[in-house]
């Protein structure tokens, strides 16, 4: 699909809720999966990822039924009688090796081109070590994987990178292994799976960059999936870029470890404002609003604000193209294995739609305030960067069209149709 994204005409005047967490959908899945007994989880992103969990799940074994506006799951986990098929997550797949380790079970799991590209040894390592048997392509290192698991031992685990992935993978095998797990992680990733574990009454404690877990079952639970804010990303971005713009995005996450783009933003003298008003299974829930703020200041990201960023950094870019001076983003080598390489895709095609973007080894340095042109760019199959190219696409003199584009519905299945609106 080509689509096709004008100059926008007048300021972004909208109230809305974007799609729900794909993070937590696919974190609620999965614990629904491993529980005694029923679990109702609604709002559930339907996006082509967290269908990719769900089918995974029911290969399994485990029953999705239609309730209204979600799912009634029973929990139960057997042996899967084929290929678990990931599709482009990799949070699909990292997730369900560490899940799928604890059980007494054979399973084979594979991926899209992109994720078959992906590294997969930073959770096959230490899955091993807790003694689950893995043979991989590469070495072990790539999907497809083949593995057997049970009869876990608890290991303490110093990841080298910090991934929320990672990190969930080893936990996830720790509340079904024998004696204690604790992972630690040098800078915080996103923690949703030790907040939801907690909310459900697991053997969980987090302390610091630490997080120690033991064999728990939990029981079914309800739970109803709050708004992503990596989605509500794109409309807080075009409104503080667009002129005579202003956005609220009701019903969204706001985790601490979700929120480094927004934090960002306000560092930059942005107009934007977030505010918790409520809690569900341990997540903090509030609102966003941005209004179109004309004076940006340049910033440099680094260090332990990049995995609370990192699945916005191609828009922090486009961003940081209408602040005034020099911004810099380090430290996120961890972009070259995302579902693109973020780093390359986002400086070539920016730099395609005329901004002044130079690509360093973990990050990149944008120079602004600079108009973009706009023209012709592609998505290189990364819902994230075709999205950030279609904001771009507002701000930019003449538009953009951006090839591949129907790639959005990895996490954000109607993003063009809310943009049209
Ligand atoms: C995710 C973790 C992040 C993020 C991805 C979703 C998750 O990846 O980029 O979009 O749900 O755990 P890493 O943990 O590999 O950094």
């Amino acid at each position: 699909m080509l689509a096709k994204v004008g100059p926008a005409s007048k300021g972004i005047k909208r109230k809305l809720r974007v799609p729900s967490d794909k993070s937590l959908t696919h974190r609620a899945f999965m614990l629904a999966a491993v529980t005694r007994g029923e679990s109702v989880v609604l709002n559930p992103l339907l996006s082509k990822d967290c269908l990719s969990t769900k089918g995974c799940l029911e290969r399994c074994g485990v029953l999705f039924e239609d309730v209204e506006g979600g799912f009634r799951i029973k929990g139960g986990i057997k042996e899967p009688d084929d290929v678990l098929d990931a599709g482009n997550s990799g949070t699909t797949a990292r997730l369900l090796m560490g899940l799928l380790s604890g059980y007494s079970l054979f399973f084979v799991i594979t991926g899209d081109e992109s994720l078959r590209k992906r590294p997969m040894r930073r959770v096959v390592e230490p899955l091993s070590l807790m003694g689950a048997c893995f043979m991989g392509r590469g070495e072990n290192g790539l999907l497809p994987v083949a593995a057997r698991g049970g009869a876990l031992k608890g290991i303490s685990y110093r990841t080298k990178v910090a991934s929320a992935q990672v990190k969930s993978a080893i936990l996830l095998a720790g509340i079904n292994a024998e004696g204690t797990t604790v992972v630690e992680e040098p800078f915080k990733s996103r923690d949703h799976t030790e907040r939801m574990l907690k909310a459900l009454g697991a053997d969980i404690e987090v302390g610091g960059l630490r997080v120690t877990v033991r064999r728990s079952e939990v029981e079914g639970f309800s739970f109803e999936v709050p708004g992503d804010p990596s989605s509500a990303s794109y409309w807080i971005a075009a409104a503080v870029l667009v002129p005579g713009s202003h956005v609220v995005v009701e019903d969204v996450l706001l985790n601490p470890t979700r929120i480094g783009f927004f934090e960002v933003l306000k560092s930059m003298g942005a107009d934007v404002e977030f505010e918790v008003e409520g809690e569900r299974l341990g997540e903090p829930v509030g609102k966003v609003e941005a209004r179109y703020s004309p004076e940006l200041k340049p910033f440099v990201v680094e260090g332990d604000v990049i995995p609370r960023l990192i699945d916005e950094i191609p828009l922090l870019a486009l961003v940081a193209t209408a602040a005034c001076g020099e911004s810099i983003i380090k430290d996120a080598s961890e972009l070259r294995v995302k579902e693109s390489d973020r780093i390359s895709s986002t400086v070539s095609e920016l730099s395609r739609i005329g901004a002044d973007v130079e690509e360093l080894p973990d990050g990149m340095v944008i120079r602004g305030p600079l108009k973009l042109e706009g023209g012709h760019c592609w998505s290189h199959r990364d819902h994230r960067v075709a999205m950030t190219l279609a904001v771009a696409g507002l701000v930019s003199k003449k538009g953009v069209e951006i090839g591949e584009a129907q790639w959005v519905s990895i996490s954000y299945p109607n993003f063009f149709s809310i943009l049209e609106e």
